[in-house]
Order: C-alpha cells, then structure tokens, then sequence
C-alpha cells in the first residue's frame, strides 16, 4: 500500500536530498547501517503516536530532521524518541531482535555537518531505562571520540545483554575511520546506500570495532540477563539495576566494588524497612558534596542515591556511571524507586504503599527534566 506517510516521506526525504543538499553539506551516512533502520522502521511503525516520518531523519543534521520529525520538537532527541518508541513496540510484541536493533540504533553516529564535528547530545530522559542508558556516536575525528566511542558500545551490550539479546551486536554500532579534518566535502570515509539491504558499513568492511569480543564479554560478565522481554516495566528496571550492579562497571573490571555495592542497596532497603517498623522519624543519608540529584522525596528515609560529576560523566551513588546527566538522574529516581517498594513490600505497616513509591518515582522524574 503506497501510504500517504510514505508519500510524505518520499517529498520529505527527496527535498532534503536534492534541496538542502548543495546548501548545508551533512556527511552523508545515514544509510551506512541500513538493516538497523529497516528493523526500526518495522518496530516504530507498529504504534507512532509521534507521527514521526521515518527514523531515517533521526540521523540527519538538525536542518534536515526537521522535515520528518513529526510531533517532536527537540531534534537532538528525536533519534532517542524514534529508538524509544521502536524498543516499547518490540517489546510488546515480545521481539528481543527488534528490541536489540533499537538500542543499537540509538547508538548510531548522526550526520553532522563537518568531519570533527560532534552531534548535540539528547537532555531528556527515555522512558524505557535500556536506552536511558545510552547515547549516540560520535564522529571518529571529534575530541576522545575513541574513548567515548568505546563506553557507548560497552554500555549498549551491557543493555543488550539485560534484555535477553547478544551483546556482541553492539560491535554493529560502530562507525568508520576518522576522516580529515581539512576536508571540505565533510564526506570523510563513510558511505550511503539505500539500495544495500545488508548495509554498505558492513559490505564495504568500513566499520570499525570500537572494541573486541573479549572486551564486550568482560562487560558483560555476570550481568544475568532476564530472557524475557514481556516482563513489567518495574520488574524490567529492577533486572537493570541488578544486572549493572552484579556486572562490571569500571575498566577494568573492579569485582570487589560491584559486590559491595549489591550488599549495599540491599542493606539500604532492610535498614530503610526497619526504620520504618519502629516509626521513628527517618534519616536520610548525609548529603553528599556535589550531588546533581535534588529530589528530596525520601518515603521511609530511602532518599534517592547521589548524582555526581565523574566516571564516564555522571555517577550514580553505588550504582551505575553515565554518559549524560538525565540518564544518570533518571537512573538514580528508579533506584529510589525499587528500594522505597522493596521497604513497602517488607512491612505492611510501613505508613506507605508501593503506590506512594510509584508517585515518588513520578516526582522524582519530573524534577529531573
Ligand atoms: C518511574 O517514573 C517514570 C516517569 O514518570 C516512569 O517512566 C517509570 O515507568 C516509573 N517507574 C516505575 C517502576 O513505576
């Protein structure tokens, strides 16, 4: 069926490609990773409340991404908003492939307008926390693109990992040799093709691996995965939080730090839980110098665990570490979250009920935006 939307699509697209083109030159590459987007287009279009065009404009410069991004209005999100919507479709229909190529999508580099130049970075919070977790790509020639490049990839198998999937597919989310930054084509080594169905990246053997299988499977490493991608949102953020405390998530590996830091949330969970039997007034946690969390909802003293500067950006108190601010605080709300529900559970006499912890949770992530 030759669908008004994709009419709309193909008028779209053709203007950006033969319009906006010769004006304000993209590296072009949005096509590079084609069965990524083939399987996103699929996930998304099975419920697109956003009316979003194609994802294909989620990895065009913001000029061009304007023309498809429907309802969404914050273009440096729209490649977070297309991969979100596409994880929540998969996921429903019980589809760990779609669900993988989702986050795998999230990661991908977006066209910039200049070899070196990296793209704006999304400040709002997903709604699935698997691709909170992540962020884009970036051009192989901007600043510490190799390090960051790395992290991206190491956190996407980490994701993948938890959701039942292979973690080594995180390797496919990687892009190509930097190229010079002299050059006024902006094209460095990339390539585009729609017509490649398998992706020119991979046929043309341009892609480079951001980091070995080895590497991947020390991420990974004792993260458990749930092998079900129908359990509860709550159930889903809980596997999160246990898989990145149980795994590695330093490099390298510190296993002694993530088993303290599994003992810790569960001691915080019976103390909080034990307070609350004894109504005595609850205390929360001393502050903590340089905390980005300012939520201060505390249900049974269970404060949400600090935010501060440093690992890959934003440290989650015995938690996880972050590439952006809102993952990270994001993050810290649903650690709340579970610990504020584990103490309701643990003693009916709390003075609060999982509902009250679902309203925290709301708040607290409302003050996070
Ligand atoms: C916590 O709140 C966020 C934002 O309102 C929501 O997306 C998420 O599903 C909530 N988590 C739980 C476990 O209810």
């Amino acid at each position: 069926m030759l669908s008004l939307k994709f009419v709309a699509f193909a008028i779209a697209y053709l203007s950006y490609t033969s319009i906006a083109l010769p004006i304000k030159r993209e590296v072009p590459q949005e096509h590079s990773h084609e069965p990524i987007l083939t399987s996103v287009r699929a996930s998304l279009n099975l419920n697109n409340p956003d009316k979003i065009v194609d994802p294909v404009f989620a990895l065009l410069g913001d000029a061009a991404a304007k023309a498809g991004a429907g309802d969404i209005t914050d273009l440096s999100c729209l490649q977070q908003a297309v991969a979100d919507q596409a994880f929540t479709n998969a996921k429903a229909a019980g589809d760990i492939e779609g669900m993988t190529n989702a986050l795998i999508f999230r990661a991908l580099e977006r066209n910039t307008g200049k070899v070196g130049l990296a793209s704006a970075l999304c400040t709002q919070t997903a709604k699935n926390p698997e691709i909170a977790a992540l962020t884009q790509h970036q051009d192989p020639a901007s600043t510490n693109a190799a390090a960051t490049n790395k992290a991206i990839t190491l956190e996407l198998a980490k994701q993948i990992h938890s959701i039942g999937g292979n973690p080594i597919d995180a390797i496919k989310s990687g892009t190509f040799a930097p190229g010079d930054l002299n050059d006024a084509t902006a094209k460095g080594n990339s390539c585009d093709d729609a017509n490649d169905p398998n992706g020119c990246i991979f046929t043309q053997n341009l892609l480079v691996a951001d980091a070995t299988e080895d590497e991947i499977n020390a991420a990974v490493d004792g993260a458990s995965s749930s092998g079900s991608a129908t359990t509860s949102a709550a159930a889903a953020a809980a596997t999160t939080a246990a898989a990145d405390s149980s795994s590695t998530d330093t490099c390298p590996p510190a296993v002694t730090v993530t088993v303290t830091s599994a003992a810790a949330a569960t001691a915080t969970a019976s103390a909080a839980a034990a307070a609350a039997t004894t109504t005595a007034a609850a205390t929360s946690s001393a502050a903590t110098s340089g905390n980005l969390q300012t939520f201060t909802g505390a249900l049974g003293g269970v404060t949400a665990p600090a935010v501060t500067a440093g690992g890959r950006g934003f440290v989650v108190a015995n938690n996880d570490d972050f590439l952006n601010i809102a993952a990270a605080l994001g993050r810290s709300c649903d650690v709340q979250h579970n610990q504020c529900a584990n103490a309701a559970n643990a003693n009916r006499n709390a003075g609060f009920t999982v509902g009250d912890c679902d309203q925290q949770n709301n708040s607290c992530h409302a003050a996070a935006q």
